[in-house]
């Protein structure tokens, strides 16, 4: 993977009509509400970070439930819409940002949990160490942590059209035996795993990997 693969992820991104796209076709998943829902009663606390936020509909869901939000993104079109996404008497917080210098915007120790759903596998493997170490610094010890990743292997350049628009994005896929040999020199422990299928990709269906760990310090 090289700079130009980032490069074009990050210009998708900044496109107002593919953000659209992503708005209509993501921000009201019923699935995807229930899983912060059943994950937010796992934590100890009220500081959750969303970790490549987009549009921030998943913010939106923890700040609802009562927690207090910041969202970070490295999209500033995705940050604006999640700004004006919806009214909230409780706003989550939005700033752009880039996942891999997370010590760049957060002090050691602010977060109680973290959500990374569907943004890591856009890291290239080269970062993920950052990445991590980045998370688990600014995590409190116990805090919790959901990722959402592609199964698969290697990296590559997607052709898709799915948000009304043709359109490249740079994907890393993952194993479960990858991810859990990236986070160990961290010393997260596994609370839970659970693999779905989800809407086609390159031709198959997704298969969605999501875990589910604490920070132990
Ligand atoms: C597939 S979207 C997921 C958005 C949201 N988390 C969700 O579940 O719908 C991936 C998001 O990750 C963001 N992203 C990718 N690389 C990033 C980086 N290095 N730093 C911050 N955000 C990044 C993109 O801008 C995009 O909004």
């Amino acid at each position: 993977m090289n700079n130009d693969g980032q490069q074009i992820t990050h210009q998708v991104y900044e496109d107002p009509d593919i953000v659209e796209g992503y708005i209509k076709r993501n921000a009201n998943d019923p699935k995807q509400k229930d899983l912060v829902v059943s994950f937010s009663k796992t934590i100890n606390g009220k500081k959750v970070l969303d970790l490549g936020c987009g549009p921030g509909h998943e913010s939106y869901i923890f700040a609802e439930l009562g927690f207090d939000v910041i969202g970070l993104d490295f999209s500033s079109e995705m940050i604006r819409r999640a700004k004006e996404l919806k009214e909230s008497n409780n706003k989550p917080s939005f700033i752009v940002g880039d996942m891999t210098k997370l010590n760049d915007y957060f002090a050691e120790n602010q977060f109680d949990a973290i959500w990374a759903s569907a943004s890591l596998l856009h890291i290239r493997p080269t970062d993920i160490p950052a990445t991590l170490g980045g998370m688990t610094s600014v995590a409190k010890n116990r805090a919790k942590i959901f990722i959402g990743l592609k199964g698969g292997k290697g990296t590559l350049l997607a052709n898709e059209d799915k948000y009304g628009k043709k359109m490249q994005r740079e994907f890393t896929l993952w194993s479960k035996e990858k991810c859990l040999s990236e986070v160990k020199q961290f010393g997260w422990k596994l609370d839970n795993f659970d693999s779905k299928e989800g809407s086609e990709f390159m031709g198959q269906p997704t298969q969605w990997l999501q875990f589910f760990f604490t920070v132990v310090k």
